[in-house]
């Protein structure tokens, strides 16, 4: 383990339980509100932005716009806010997925995405995939190029980056 990751992995609290039993909750928490673990990050981050040649930083509600709008900044690239539906004003794309009982659906503002940019979508965790895969559509879906995605977490057993593998086509998956 490097010595960033190590740094990240201190800050990164488990909850019991949370939110509901058996889920062991990873809280980042402590990482944001420790200034040198949240300025690495931001730099790992807009590191990645830069090295994908992204153009803009797409962010999942509602972690993924805590660590995604400063690695923007930090890249001075756009930061693109993708939302639960219902909350985005303008005139949106949509995309449903499904979760373990039920199902989502997710949007982001038209107008924000074109043919031209390069994406790199932001989150905390990678867990069973469904939230990137359908951010990843909802990009190529705007006429716009997926770049990568990069979490700070993956959580593996879930097996989350082999049911990416067909959407990111390609693209870097990055788990810091
Ligand atoms: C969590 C997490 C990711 C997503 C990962 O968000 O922040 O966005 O789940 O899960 P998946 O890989 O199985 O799709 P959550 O839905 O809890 O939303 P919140 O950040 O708004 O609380």
């Amino acid at each position: 383990m490097t010595g960033i990751q190590e740094l990240l992995l201190s800050r990164i609290r488990e909850i019991e339980d949370h939110p509901e039993p058996g889920v062991r909750f990873k809280d980042i928490t402590p990482l944001l509100a420790d200034p040198e673990a949240f300025a690495a990050l931001t730099d790992a981050l807009a590191d990645i932005a830069v090295r994908t040649g992204a153009t803009k930083i797409v962010g999942l509600e509602a972690r993924g716009f805590i660590l995604g709008a400063p690695a923007a900044v930090r890249a001075g690239i756009g930061f693109i806010p993708v939302r639960k539906a219902g909350k985005l004003p303008g005139a949106t794309l949509r995309q449903a997925y499904d979760l373990e009982y039920g199902s989502a659906e997710i949007e982001v503002h038209a107008e924000d995405l074109s043919a031209g940019d390069r994406v790199l979508v932001v989150d905390d965790v990678l867990a069973t995939g469904g939230t990137a895969e359908a951010s990843i559509q909802l990009v190529r879906r705007a006429g716009a190029e997926v770049a990568g995605l990069a979490v700070l977490m993956e959580l593996a057993f879930l097996q989350g980056r082999a049911r990416l593998e067909p959407a990111l086509a390609g693209a870097p998956l990055t788990a810091l």
